[in-house]
């Protein structure tokens, strides 16, 4: 088989910038070891995450020019409006400025105190925004999903057995709604199976509970089911795509992921009250309905790139270039989510570095070697994100897995800025017993990932 070549070429360009080692030991001292406090200027390149970071094609930035501002009834909301009909199937569209805030107001409506939110896993903000309700975020991903070195077509699945349990447990006057994210992101951007969606979907009808999608990234999701199902290989992803969103009732959406935008999102779904009453909440506080907090060359752009995601030789390049920096780690013997994910690739820092015990954060000390030898920047998603610090102790409670996401922005570096990220990788993991682990100095009361301060542990 040839090379799977980028399907684009290049027509601006954006200059990076090389560092020297001593620049970014000081400037990494300066953030005081939180790369989220780096200025990006002096990053090489940047994997923090693939959300809002893609590059958009001439078509977007066409429709960009032809976004129409009006406050109300802008013909840019009637084309994304179209656009979310023909790929997602639902009847209303809610237009957010980004994925959370859908989050936030979807949650606002349907959740109360003591309520309980399954999910295969919570992405951070999903998390935080349930429980900011007092609810809960129940994570329910198959316990092939929790093995980083275990190979599994559909990691993300959710367990319909610990789903059924859960219902007996809290009853299901306790649980609005259920949600499975495609792909799972927090369990290493793996893909959730159709036959999973269905499964669900038919214990949720069963029980009068609808099924939402976090459907950041859908279009990856069908890929893989295009891939890896029976059944899907001669299906187009617009196809697969629309039968995942025929299984559920509505979907929370970031169009930073796989809208190819750079800002934006939206609740899409079929319930007419909870619409009703998710436009009242969006005037108060993201703005008019054909709006909702983005400028009308913004929903031109989403409307656009929609369309593009779905492209098969896109979705064909961009899973096999995930899958390019996933496969070269795991030959170099460096302990990976596997297989690779659609929009990251995932290593596994617990087991990299075993030196570090988990309350020194190997995930996190991980990163900071990354950027420090390489100017890359990742980001920890382990005990820096998820653990807690017992408040009688102060000890590191760690979170069950200790990972490093390199996550590939869409679109934006070519393979050969890839293969220079490998090579760093692979000096570090000659030398991995010169890295020393991390503690806090600093952490705030949620999502304390974003601001925590950490030191060197000597
Ligand atoms: N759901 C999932 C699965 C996500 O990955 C994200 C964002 C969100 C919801 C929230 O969307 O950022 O538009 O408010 N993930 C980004 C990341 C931030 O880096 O993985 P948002």
């Amino acid at each position: 088989m040839k090379t799977i070549i980028e399907p684009f070429r290049i027509k601006t360009v954006e200059p990076i910038r090389m560092t020297t080692i001593d620049e970014r030991r000081r400037l990494l001292e300066e953030a005081h070891y939180n790369l989220f406090n780096l200025r990006a200027k002096h990053v090489l390149i940047d994997l923090l995450t693939d959300s809002g970071t893609s590059a958009m094609s001439q078509e977007q930035w066409a429709n960009i020019m032809r976004g129409d501002e009006s406050y109300a009834g802008s013909r840019s909301f009637y084309e994304l409006e179209a656009q979310v009909k023909a790929i997602f199937g639902y009847e209303h569209l809610i237009p957010t400025h980004q994925g959370r805030a859908a989050e936030r107001i979807l949650f606002s409506i349907v959740l109360k105190e003591g309520d309980v939110v399954p999910n295969n896993n919570h992405f951070d903000t999903t998390r935080a925004n349930i429980e900011y309700q007092k609810a809960e975020a129940l994570d329910l991903v198959i316990d092939e999903g929790k093995i980083p070195s275990l190979e599994h077509p559909f990691k993300g699945n959710l367990d319909t057995d610990k789903l059924e349990a859960a219902i007996q447990e809290h009853g299901k006057d306790h649980i609005p709604m259920i949600m499975i994210t495609v792909t799972n992101n927090s369990g290493g951007g793996q893909p959730v199976s159709m036959a999973n969606i269905k499964a669900v979907s038919k214990i949720c009808k069963r029980e009068g509970i609808p099924l939402f999608l976090d459907a950041c990234r859908f279009a990856e999701n069908a890929f893989f089911i295009k891939e890896r199902e029976a059944g899907y290989a001669d299906k187009t992803p617009l196809a697969v795509a629309k039968e995942m969103f025929s299984y559920a009732d509505g979907c929370t959406m970031s169009a930073k992921k796989d809208g190819l935008a750079n800002i934006g999102g939206f609740i899409a779904m079929n319930n007419e009250d909870w619409a009703a009453e998710a436009r009242n909440i969006l005037i108060l506080t993201e703005g008019f309905p054909t709006y909702g907090g983005l400028a009308g060359r913004d929903l031109a752009a989403i409307a656009q790139g929609l369309a593009e995601v779905l492209d098969e030789d896109y979705l064909r390049y961009r899973i096999a270039s995930t899958a390019y920096l996933g496969d070269r780690l795991a030959e170099m013997g460096v302990p990976t989510v596997r297989p690779a994910g659609g929009h990251a690739v995932f290593i596994d820092g617990r087991a990299m570095l075993e030196h570090i015990p988990p309350e020194q954060l190997p995930a996190q000390a991980l990163s900071c070697a990354l950027y420090e030898h390489g100017g890359i920047r990742s980001v920890e998603i382990g005990t820096v994100m998820f653990g807690k610090t017992d408040p009688i102790s102060g000890k590191e409670l760690p979170h069950s897995m200790d990972l490093v996401r390199l996550a590939i922005p869409r679109r934006v570096y070519t393979q050969s800025h890839i293969d220079f990220v490998i090579e760093v990788i692979k000096d570090l993991n000659d030398n991995k017993e010169k890295i020393h682990g991390l503690a806090f100095t600093y952490q705030a009361p949620f999502l304390r990932h974003f601001t925590a301060k950490f030191r060197p542990v000597p």
